[in-house]
C-alpha cells in the first residue's frame, strides 16, 4: 500500500587479481603498435589471476568487503552470475557463502547467460525484495576472461569480481522499473564445457553485440523508457572500452544523433577507467563501469539518471536506467578501488606466458597450489575431486 519503495544498489565493492600485464608488453612482444591495444582496442592493462585465485575468491574478496560494512542483517538470497563456472552442478556461491560466513538462511543459486547474467541477477532480486521488502539480496559477479595465447583475443583478457548489496531504500542507485531486453540465437562467443578458453567470432561478435543493444534500447523507449538525453551517462558492458564506444554511438544514431568521436570519448570516459586497467570482466563489467563512473566523477550526481547496458554474447541484451540516491559519494569506495588496482604485479611477459600455460590438472588428481596471493581468500588445490579453500 501507499508509496511503492525505491529498491536498488545499497553497496558495490569490486576486486580483481593479485597480477597484471601491461597491453605495451604484449604489444612488444608480438612486434606490433602499442597504440593498435591503446588507442584501437581501448586498453592500457590486464588482470591475471595467480595459480591460487579463481572466481570464487575474487567473489568471496568482494563479498567479505560489503558484510563488513553492511553485517549480513535481512540478507536471505545471494545470486552468483559467471560464465567461468567451476562446478557442473554446485554453484560457485555456495563456496562463497562458506567463506564469507553467511547464515544457513540464505538460498543460493548460480545464473549463467554469457556476459549477462548479472543483470538478469539484479533484476531478480529487484523482484524479491518486491514482494518483501524487508529483505536483502547480494548479486555477485565474478569472471576471469581467458583466451589463447596469440589469438585476436588475448588483449581484451582480464579478470574481477563485482559484489552488491541490493535492497530497499538504496543509498546508491534506485533502479528505475522500465527494462528493455533483446535475444537472439547468435554463435559469437561459446565456451564448450570441454575447453578452458572461449571460441570467439571477433568482428562477427562486435555486430551481434551492437545489434542486440539496439534492440534492447529500442524495446526499453517502447517500454517507456526515458529519452537518451535524459541520461546523464550510459554503462556499457565493456569487453574492451572501445566497444563501449561503438555501442554509445549506436544508440546516439539510433536515438536521432550523430556524434563526433570526441564527444562519444568525453561522454563515457569516466565509466571506462577501471576497465582500461583490468579488462574484460564479463558479467562484473557493466557494474565495474558503473563504480568507475561513480568513483571518477567531481560533480555530485545525485538525481542524475544513469544507463546501464548489459550484453552476453550467445546472446542476450538488456537496457535500464537507475537514479543516483542522495548520499551515495559516502558510500563509494574509490579510495579502495584504486588502492586494489595499484598493488597488482605486473607480470613480464615471459612469467605470464607462463602463468597462461600452466593448466591445472583437471582430471580428478590431487595437488595443492603454491602460496603466491596476498588476496584474503585463496585456492588451495584438489583433494577427493573436491575444490579446497582457504582463508589467508
Ligand atoms: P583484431 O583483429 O585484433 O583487431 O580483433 P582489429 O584489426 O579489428 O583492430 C581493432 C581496432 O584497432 C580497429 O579499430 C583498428 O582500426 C584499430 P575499429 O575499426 O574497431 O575502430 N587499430 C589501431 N588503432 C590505432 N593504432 C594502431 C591500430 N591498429 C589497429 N596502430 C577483436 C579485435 C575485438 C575482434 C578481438 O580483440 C577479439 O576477438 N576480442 C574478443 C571478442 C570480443 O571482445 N568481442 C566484443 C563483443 S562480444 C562481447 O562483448 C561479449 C564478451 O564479453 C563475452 C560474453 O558475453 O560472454 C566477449
Amino acid at each position: 500500500s501507499g508509496k511503492p519503495v525505491a529498491i536498488g544498489i545499497h553497496d558495490l565493492a569490486l576486486a580483481t587479481s593479485q597480477h597484471s600485464l601491461s597491453l605495451t608488453d604484449l604489444a612488444d612482444h608480438y612486434g606490433i603498435d602499442p597504440a593498435k591495444f591503446s588507442v584501437g582496442i581501448g586498453q592500457d592493462v590486464m588482470s591475471v589471476l595467480a595459480g591460487d585465485e579463481d572466481i570464487v575468491t575474487m567473489a568471496a574478496d568482494a563479498t567479505a568487503r560489503i558484510l563488513e560494512r553492511n553485517g549480513t542483517d535481512g540478507i536471505r538470497t545471494l545470486l552468483f552470475a559467471t560464465e567461468s563456472g567451476i562446478d557442473q552442478s554446485k554453484s560457485a556461491g555456495v563456496y562463497v557463502h562458506k567463506l564469507v560466513g553467511l547464515p544457513a538462511t540464505v538460498r543460493v543459486v548460480e545464473l549463467k547467460q554469457a556476459c549477462y547474467s548479472a543483470t538478469a541477477a539484479l533484476q531478480f532480486a529487484v523482484g524479491l525484495i518486491a514482494r518483501d521488502p524487508s529483505q536483502k539480496v547480494l548479486v555477485v559477479a565474478s569472471d576471469v576472461a581467458r583466451y589463447d595465447l596469440g589469438s585476436s583475443g588475448e588483449s581484451t583478457q582480464g579478470a574481477a569480481a563485482a559484489a552488491m548489496l541490493v535492497q530497499a531504500d538504496p543509498a546508491i542507485l534506485e533502479v528505475e522499473n522500465a527494462a528493455g531486453v533483446f535475444t537472439d540465437d547468435v554463435m559469437d562467443f561459446w565456451r564448450p564445457n570441454y575447453r578452458s578458453t572461449a571460441l570467439v567470432d571477433g568482428k562477427g561478435s562486435i555486430k551481434a553485440y551492437l545489434n542486440a543493444i539496439g534492440g534492447a534500447w529500442e524495446d526499453y523507449r517502447a517500454q517507456g523508457g526515458a529519452a537518451f538525453e535524459d541520461f546523464a551517462a550510459i554503462c556499457y558492458h565493456q569487453p574492451f572500452t572501445k566497444m563501449a564506444t561503438k555501442a554509445h554511438r549506436h544508440l546516439a544514431v539510433l536515438a536521432g544523433g550523430n556524434p563526433t568521436p570526441a564527444e562519444v570519448a568525453a561522454d563515457l570516459d569516466e565509466t571506462m577507467r577501471y576497465n582500461r586497467l583490468i579488462g574484460n570482466s564479463y558479467t562484473a563489467s557493466v557494474y565495474v563501469a558503473l563504480a568507475s563512473l561513480l568513483e571518477h566523477h567531481d560533480g555530485d550526481l545525485t538525481g542524475a539518471r544513469i544507463g546501464l547496458a548489459s550484453y552476453g554474447s550467445g546472446s542476450v541484451a538488456e537496457f535500464f536506467g537507475g537514479v543516483v540516491q542522495p548520499g551515495y559519494r559516502e558510500r563509494l569506495r574509490g579510495a579502495e578501488h584504486a588502492a586494489m588496482i595499484e598493488r597488482r604485479t605486473p607480470l613480464d611477459h615471459t612469467a605470464y606466458e607462463v602463468l597462461h600455460k600452466t593448466t591445472l590438472p583437471e582430471d580428478g588428481r590431487e595437488y595443492r597450489t603454491a602460496r603466491e596471493t596476498t588476496a584474503p581468500f585463496r585456492f588451495a588445490g584438489m583433494q577427493a575431486h573436491q575444490r579446497l579453500y582457504e582463508t589467508a
